[in-house]
């Protein structure tokens, strides 16, 4: 709230919630509370924080950021965007049904395939662009349907309002969840459209200098909110509170990173859609995009990733991705650097043989925060 109880805007939160200068000194930077254990006043009597796996006030500072960000009630943090992922999946039993995405992160795919569906979990995969396909497929025992939009890599955007609607009706104890890493809550908020879980990988835009690695769940239901917070104790996966630093600093910049973010992109998406040797561009704002009216409504601007596939193929991609200068090649995303990679070769490897699997004409561009002009000229030259 500001001083005359009005909510403050996003962009004011991103600077200030969790944030109040340290009240010990004045420090306006949330300082690194770099301690494993707490001394206590008695047997039991402790001043709010017993063992920093169970919490750490760096860490409460970021959470207590990410809910307001999302407009939720609470927030965890996690060493990881996986390790939130895992811990939300340890809400479901053996047996349960788990409706996916047909476009997610590999690393999300390996988890569920590879590891959870060993141990008694059941996924299967549907365009959840497609309402038809999402309702076809609910099975009497589907308590959770997950989501990625825009999704990684293809771009693909959900309606999450209607998809809640559906999974609602379905059943009670029906979660929707929705990966908003591409989106980051400035350019859409999951839990007013009626998600019941936001997650993040706060390595990306939220951090977004590509110096740590982290993860978040938001939510607003309290009783989720207690089984969430046992689970992220009993399992353990917390960042260190150098890392939860790290994420707030980044969060201070989010609003003005991503309108640049999106601005850049946006321009790239344009250029490679009128470029020779590319055959299909994919970003959400851009006009050949099938779901661009709902991403309009749903999304404030377009972000900045952008996927597109080569006329020549994977050797092409290949080509492309091993000749640019400033597109640095690797996999992660949402720094303020441009990044260039090829899925099917790199972060998307574990769908290869599956319904998942990506063109390996595919090339993802993380668009950074530089001048447009040196990123298109570096694009021009790399493409031929
Ligand atoms: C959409 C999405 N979700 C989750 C993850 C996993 O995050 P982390 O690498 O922080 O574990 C990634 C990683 O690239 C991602 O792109």
């Amino acid at each position: 709230m500001t001083s005359d109880n009005q909510p403050m805007q996003f962009e004011t939160t991103c600077v200030h919630a969790g944030q109040t200068p340290d009240p010990a000194t004045g420090a306006i930077m949330t300082p690194i509370y770099q301690t494993s254990t707490y001394v206590q006043d008695g047997v039991g009597r402790y001043r709010g924080y017993d063992y920093a796996r169970t919490g750490n006030p760096t860490r409460t500072a970021l959470e207590v950021s990410l809910a307001a960000l999302e407009g939720g009630q609470f927030s965890l943090t996690f060493g990881s965007g996986m390790a939130a992922i895992d811990t939300i999946l340890h809400l479901l039993a053996p047996g349960e049904h788990i409706l996916a995405g047909n476009d997610v992160y590999g690393g999300t795919f390996q988890l569920f395939e590879r590891v959870l569906r060993p141990s008694g979990l059941d996924f299967s995969y549907v365009d959840t662009t497609d309402l038809e396909q999402v309702i076809s497929n609910l099975r009497p025992n589907t308590r959770m349907i997950w989501l990625e939009t825009p999704s990684n890599p293809l771009l693909h955007v959900s309606n999450i309002t209607s998809i809640a609607k559906i999974a609602h009706s379905h059943s009670n104890s029906s979660l929707v969840v929705v990966d908003n890493t591409f989106a980051t809550p400035y350019l859409q908020r999951p839990l007013a459209f009626g998600a019941d879980l936001v997650v993040h990988s706060t390595t990306k835009y939220l951090g977004g200098h590509s110096d740590v690695v982290g993860g978040a769940i938001i939510g607003k239901d309290e009783a989720l909110h207690e089984r969430l917070a046992f689970l992220q104790n009993a399992i353990g996966a917390v960042p260190g509170p150098t890392d939860c630093f790290l994420i707030l600093r980044g969060i201070k910049t989010l609003a003005v990173r991503m309108d640049r973010h999106a601005e850049n992109a946006a321009r790239v998406a344009d250029y490679l859609s009128t470029h020779p040797n590319v055959q299909e561009v994919y970003y959400p704002f851009h006009i050949s995009h099938p779901q661009v009216e709902l991403a309009r409504r749903q999304m404030r601007s377009g972000g900045g990733m952008v996927s597109f596939t080569m006329r020549g193929g994977a050797s092409e991609a290949i080509r492309v991705a091993e000749s640019t200068h400033i597109f640095a090649l690797a996999e992660s995303l949402g720094g303020v650097e441009s990044l260039i990679e090829v899925p099917a070769a790199m972060t998307h490897t574990s769908t290869t043989n599956s319904p998942l699997a990506v063109s390996s004409s595919l090339v993802r561009l993380s668009v950074g925060i530089e001048d447009i002009g040196d990123l298109l000229a570096d694009l021009s030259q790399a493409l031929g």
